[in-house]
């Protein structure tokens, strides 16, 4: 298992002061900045696009940025991204028509790749893809909103695809993303994630730096 990451979903942010928003949760101890895009067609709800990450790398954001597209289609909008900024982009095999071909794309373009399962996405779509993979994504809610309550029975699908990546041998991170809290993310790390999103939990709480903190020693057990 690699080291905890933790990722702040800015969908819980006050757009209205995105860049400060953002330094200050860096600030707060956060690891990457969880970057989530959304279409009205894949998922029924509007977010930000590449010109909003290029504004944050102009702010002077030098963390990693999570892309997580929830957008369909998928490969038009990959090199808009790596062109502004992005480090890793991740996307739902539903929405793209060659999953393989996307993978391929993401890492051709200089990022790093990862595939997101939604709570009734089977796991049998890493047979064929986890060796190109550099993070699977676990999705602990329905895709379009911050705020939901997290799903239990990805637990056990953290656990099964914990063993995939262990047995692959390869450095693949394994996230897990909605309803992830102080209170839940211990078990959630038992389960075998090590990175974690989270939007309200740390950015409806005026003490950035207390949350992420209480979030790490959670984690650490
Ligand atoms: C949901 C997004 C999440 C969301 C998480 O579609 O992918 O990243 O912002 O928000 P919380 O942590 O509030 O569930
Ligand atoms: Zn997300």
């Amino acid at each position: 298992m690699q080291p905890a990451v933790i990722a702040p979903s800015i969908l819980s942010a006050n757009f209205a002061r995105l860049g400060e928003e953002v330094v200050a949760v860096l600030a707060a101890g956060a690891d990457w900045v969880h970057f989530d895009v959304m279409d009205n067609h894949y998922v029924p709800n509007l977010t930000i696009g590449p010109l909003v990450c290029e504004a944050l790398r102009t702010h002077g954001v030098t963390a990693p940025i999570d892309v997580h597209l929830m957008v369909e289609p998928v490969d038009r909008l990959v090199p808009d991204f790596a062109r502004a900024g992005a480090t890793l982009i991740s996307f739902h095999p539903e929405a793209s028509r060659h999953v393989h071909r996307t993978i391929q794309l993401i890492r051709g373009e200089g990022c790093q790749a990862g595939l997101v399962l939604n709570p009734a996405t089977p796991v049998d779509v890493l047979d064929y893809v986890l060796e190109d993979l550099d993070m699977v994504l676990l999705m602990s809610v329905n895709p379009g909103f911050g705020g939901q309550a997290f799903i239990p029975s990805t637990l056990d699908k953290l656990r099964r695809v914990r063993e995939r990546i262990d047995a692959s041998g390869r450095a693949v991170r394994l996230q897990v993303d909605g309803g992830v809290k102080p209170d839940n993310i211990g078990a959630i790390a038992a389960a075998g994630a090590d990175t974690f999103v989270a939007g309200s939990a740390i950015f409806g709480q005026p003490d950035y730096r207390a949350v992420v903190e209480a979030m790490r020693t959670a984690i650490a057990g």
